[in-house]
């Protein structure tokens, strides 16, 4: 599996624990920056690693910003992307069950590698469990 990451300058040196927990465990990094602790926009990072889920060239988004709000956001713009910020653990795992979220966004600011290492795993493990949870997913839809 590839997975596409992506952060902004807050995010940048958890961005760092997220890709060696992805290689780590077997998966491929696209790491889509920044590549340096310079300030950046957030929405041209969640934009990247949003497109290339959204065109199939990764299979799901790992973002990062600040708060995790930012990236979220603008991610969500980008027609097929459900990105979910994931504030615990538990919460990795109800997006991929529920809400069959496609990236995963983390605060760097208010959590701690341990967080981000579980939540990760759940994430990776946990599948879309679909049934009632498919029919809510598909009207999740942009309608203007
Ligand atoms: C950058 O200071 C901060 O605003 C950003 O990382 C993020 O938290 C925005 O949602």
């Amino acid at each position: 599996m590839k997975i596409a990451v992506g952060s902004d300058h807050a995010g940048f040196e958890f961005k760092k624990i997220v890709i060696a927990w992805l290689e780590r465990n077997g998966y491929e990094v696209s790491d889509m920056g920044p590549f340096n602790e310079d300030s950046v926009d957030y929405p041209d990072y969640a934009r990247k690693v949003a497109v290339a889920v959204a065109d199939g060239n990764c299979d799901s988004g790992v973002l990062l910003c600040g708060t995790g709000i930012g990236v979220s956001i603008a991610a969500n713009k980008i027609p097929g992307i459900r990105a979910a910020l994931a504030c615990r653990p538990e919460f990795a795992t109800l997006a991929r069950q529920h809400n069959n979220a496609n990236i995963i966004c983390f605060s760097a600011r208010f959590t701690d590698e341990a967080t981000i290492d579980q939540s990760l795993h759940n994430w990776f493990t946990a599948e879309f469990e679909g049934g009632r949870h498919e029919k809510r997913v598909n009207k999740i839809e942009p309608c203007c």
